[in-house]
């Protein structure tokens, strides 16, 4: 077991190990003490590990109720969050409860925000079920629902109160899910943690415990510098720009994991095209997102994934800021001209 402390404007451990789910009531009772709790999943999770979770807290004096959604992007919406906090106020939950979210990076987006906006505020905790929300989307405290207009177009940063890991729940998902959830690992290692890198070449699988710990110890110190993404937390969106733009492009049948894999390695790519970054380390990034099962190209051209790509978040008036490796374990923010991207993208191609 490991224990990774994140240092934000509410500071929470997150701990990493086999065969949590079953501790989830004590391990909630220190850091929340008694309260009522309102578990968040959706209906594949629900009938994986419901049962387990709310018994744990049960047995150690809380008191339940469960809001499931159905499973998929298409839950992290508006109507969801509004059904949600309608739940809550129908089952009288006070400041002084918690929400609990069991999933992934869906579940935990969506009942994060909605702990951030009900009566104000109330605490929460993540139990991450994907290897993206154990590695990403549970620690850091970005919560989010999707608008018609785009994805996570509304939320807030909210931290949670304590991150349960229990790796033995990743042994469920699907090769698909579980590679999405590897392209954000391998993301950390070519930010700025080349030992991790190394150590994801000799198998990600065989070293799961080691590596959601690295990562998340990533994510941690990014967060504890920046926690509302106006400087370095940037560094966490490499390949998202690009990659973003091939999700939109292949109207969201190339999965994020999928397309932040060939966003890596496009910009890293056009990194070498510019001298800034050496080939060798965008052969050893291809080799080891192969070994994911991860793909490292898509058929769309630079003048396709440009507009798409130009409608990213991270796009600030005539400039946007990238993220390119120099080297593996040595990325940087990029800012460029919106008028360089298509030529920045076709260099990467
Ligand atoms: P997800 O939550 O949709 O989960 C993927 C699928 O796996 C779902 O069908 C789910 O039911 C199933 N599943 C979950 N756990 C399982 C298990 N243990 N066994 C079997 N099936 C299981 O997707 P995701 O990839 O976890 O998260 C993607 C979401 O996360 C996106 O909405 C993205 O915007 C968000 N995200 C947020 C942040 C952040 O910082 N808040 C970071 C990255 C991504
Ligand atoms: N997943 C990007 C971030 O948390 O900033």
């Amino acid at each position: 077991m490991k224990t990774v402390h994140v240092k934000a404007s509410l500071e929470y451990d997150v701990i990493i190990g086999k065969g949590l789910l079953c501790r989830t009531g004590e391990l909630t009772r220190k850091a929340l003490g008694v309260c009522s709790l309102c578990i968040v999943t959706d209906d594949t999770v629900d009938s994986l590990y419901g049962e387990k979770v709310e018994n744990s807290l049960r047995e150690s004096g809380f008191s339940t109720v469960k809001f499931v959604i159905p499973h998929g992007e298409a839950s992290k919406s508006t109507a969801s969050l509004v059904a949600l906090l309608e739940f809550l106020a129908e089952n009288k939950l006070t400041r002084g409860d918690a929400i609990v979210a069991l999933g992934g990076g869906v579940v935990g987006d969506l009942a994060g925000f909605a702990a951030a906006v009900y009566l104000r505020g109330i605490k929460f905790i993540q139990i991450p079920t994907t290897l993206l929300a154990a590695v990403d989307s549970s620690v850091g405290g970005k919560t989010a629902v999707d608008l018609v207009a785009g994805k996570n177009l509304a939320g807030a940063f909210h931290q949670p109160s304590l991150v349960i890991c229990d790796y033995e729940t990743l042994d469920t998902l699907t090769p698909e899910i579980f590679a999405d959830g590897c392209a954000e690992v391998i993301k950390y290692g070519i930010i700025n943690d080349k030992p991790l890198f190394t150590l994801l070449e000799k198998g990600i699988k065989e070293n799961i415990e080691e590596i959601i710990a690295s990562c998340v110890a990533n994510k941690a110190a990014i967060v504890a510098e920046d926690e509302f993404d106006t400087g370095k937390r940037q560094l966490l969106n490499l390949g998202h720009t690009v990659g973003h733009a091939i999700e939109a492009c292949s109207e969201f049948s190339i999965s994020h994991g999928s397309a932040v894999a060939i966003g890596m390695v496009i910009v890293t790519r056009a990194a070498v095209a510019l001298g800034l970054c050496a080939p060798s380390e965008l052969s050893a990034l291809t080799e080891l997102l192969k070994a994911a099962k991860l793909p490292t190209s898509c058929s769309y051209t630079a003048e396709e994934l440009t507009p798409a790509a130009l409608g990213d978040k991270k796009r600030k008036g005539s400039s946007i800021t990238l993220v390119i490796p120099y080297s593996i374990g040595d990325s940087r923010l990029y800012k460029t001209d919106v008028a360089d991207l298509e030529e920045f993208i076709r260099k990467g191609l």
